[in-house]
């Protein structure tokens, strides 16, 4: 028995160490930490549970068969993450480069297995060269067998993807079908061709940084969710965002004890909005002074900034956020922000995550790059969002719900189940001088004074529609309400809405305008 237990020790000690200790030197040169220095860091201490940590792979070309690691290149397992179970699995870019062998894939796929039997959360922890160049096709296959349960795990379970070193090629559609992704500034990139394939083909000149670094994507693509300084932001970063979501799609967010008293007013929300209705202000500010402690996860914070999404809290339950940012571009709807706002309110919907809405929007963007691009499509993306979404929803209008924005930005006729809106509410079909301009342009050309004519009927449109009263009225807005009330007031619709029920016809699928 000795021999035998000497022998398991000697197997796992092998594997402890990955490509050996001159392939961890150079990881931590990089300022990268390894795989399993990253594990440690993400899961509760003592938690982990590894599982695979003997395979090696049966490849024989080029050499392979004299070089099986133990691990072939990838950890996994599961752990816990403040006490709640997930799977996780990270690349070791110390062997072979993280890259990925037909039984890397099979680590990989058993996890996802795993944690769709048991309902819970994956995380994927990426760096790695791409494809097994000696396996070749059987490298593919795998990614392949990924890809397809990447697929099927969507809106089932978490998934949250962190890049913290290489991922190129086809690898980068698994952390794409995922439902988050993590960047980590400077030492992480994804790009489907790297910089000498761009010289190539578009005579292109660019850096990795700058074609696929952790800023571009979290700005430009929107490809990231989040751009971290470190690993270790990144890391906390993941822990922060599942302190929010459900385990999968049958369970409900946790709910955590609250200090912040739900029948907190502020004050400073009654004189928030200005005067002067084309002036800006921060909707960040809104959301930070009703949600519970002013604790605001923002997601996408440097993409498509005129509309803000992220999680919060209300007296204890995960709410999902989406709101107008009057502050950038005056909070108008543009394809970037309608599919940011797309796509988070479907995972919201997916986990059983409430989402609140507030609102200031002046309509949809004019001009033909937006109409050439397909705002349309992209707008309609939004609008399907929240048409199909059957978690429990709530409108806060704050000013401006003009034209098609009104509808799309869950209004009630799309199913919002309580719908307020404050005093300083416009809701019509656009904004008073533009209406003017067309309903009375006979009578302003015929006037003596065209200035004060028009002056007078932008008056007399304002006072008439530019406020929440013909809404109110209509039953299209639930209340009027005092802008300091909203968290009260949230709170006490979400506990109402907490048994609610709804549900969509039975299909095969929808057809989301893509
Ligand atoms: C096998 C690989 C490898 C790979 C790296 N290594 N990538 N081994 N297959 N894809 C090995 C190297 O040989 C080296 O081994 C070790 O990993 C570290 O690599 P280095 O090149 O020394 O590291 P670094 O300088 O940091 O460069 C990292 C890198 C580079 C940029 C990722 O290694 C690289 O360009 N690799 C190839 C990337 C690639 O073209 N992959 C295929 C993409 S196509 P030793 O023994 O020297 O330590 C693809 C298709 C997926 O992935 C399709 C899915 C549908």
């Amino acid at each position: 028995m000795k021999n035998k237990l000497e022998q398991l020790a000697k197997r796992k000690e092998k594997a402890l160490h990955g490509g050996g200790e001159h392939r961890i030197a150079d990881q931590h040169r990089k300022g990268k930490l390894t795989a399993r220095e990253r594990v440690e860091l993400l899961l509760d201490e003592g938690s982990f549970e590894e599982i695979g940590m003997l395979v090696t792979h049966r490849a024989t070309d080029f050499g392979l068969e004299k070089q099986r690691i133990p691990g072939d290149g990838v950890v996994t397992g599961h752990g816990r993450i403040n006490g709640r179970e997930v799977f996780v699995y990270s690349q070791d870019f110390t062997v072979f480069g993280g890259s990925l062998s037909g039984t890397q894939a099979e680590k990989i796929c058993k996890i996802l297995d795993m944690a769709m039997k048991v309902g819970i959360p994956v995380i994927g922890l990426n760096d790695s060269g791409g494809a097994r160049i000696q396996e070749g096709v059987v490298s593919l296959g795998g990614y392949a067998d990924i890809f397809l349960r990447n697929t099927l795990a969507s809106g089932v379970v978490p998934q949250i993807s962190a890049i913290m070193g290489p991922c190129a090629g086809g690898a980068v559609y698994s952390p794409a079908i995922t439902d988050f992704i993590y960047m980590v500034k400077n030492t992480s990139y994804m790009f489907v061709t790297g910089p000498n394939v761009v010289k190539t083909v578009t005579h292109e000149e660019v850096s990795s940084e700058s074609l696929g670094g952790a800023e571009t994507h979290a700005s430009k693509s929107g490809v990231a969710h989040f751009a971290c300084e470190s690993e270790v932001e990144c890391l906390d970063g993941i822990k922060r965002l599942l302190s929010f979501l459900p385990q999968n799609n049958q369970d409900d967010p946790p709910r955590v004890l609250c200090t912040d008293p739900a029948e907190r007013r502020d004050e400073r929300l009654n004189s928030i909005v200005p005067e002067l209705s084309s002036k800006p202000y921060d909707m960040k500010e809104v959301v930070h002074a009703v949600v519970d402690d002013g604790d605001f996860y923002e997601v996408h914070r440097e993409y498509a900034q005129n509309i803000v999404v992220g999680f919060a809290r209300l007296g204890g339950r995960s709410v999902g956020i989406v709101a107008n940012q009057p502050a950038v571009l005056a909070g108008v709807l543009d394809i970037e922000a309608s599919v940011k706002a797309a796509r988070f309110i479907r995972f919201c919907d997916a986990f059983n995550v409430p989402v609140i809405t507030f609102e200031d929007v002046p309509g949809f963007l004019p001009g033909t790059d937006q109409e050439w691009r397909g705002i349309i499509t992209n707008g309609a993306k939004l609008l399907y969002a929240y048409c199909e979404a059957t978690v429990p929803k709530i409108t806060v209008i704050t000013r401006k719900a003009y034209g098609g924005a009104y509808c799309v930005m869950n209004s009630k006729h799309i199913r919002g189940d309580i719908n307020f809106a404050w005093p300083t509410a416009e809701i019509a079909v656009m904004g008073p001088k533009g209406a003017v301009e067309i309903i009375f342009k006979k009578e302003i050309d015929a006037a003596e004074d065209k200035a004060a004519a028009l002056d007078a009927k932008v008056q007399e449109y304002t006072e008439k529609f530019a406020s929440p009263y013909i809404a109110a009225e209509r039953g299209y807005v639930d209340d009027v309400i005092e802008p300091r009330d909203t968290r009260p007031k949230l709170i006490r619709a979400l506990e109402m809405l907490e048994t609610k029920v709804d549900r969509n016809p039975k299909r095969k699928h929808g057809n989301i305008p893509l």
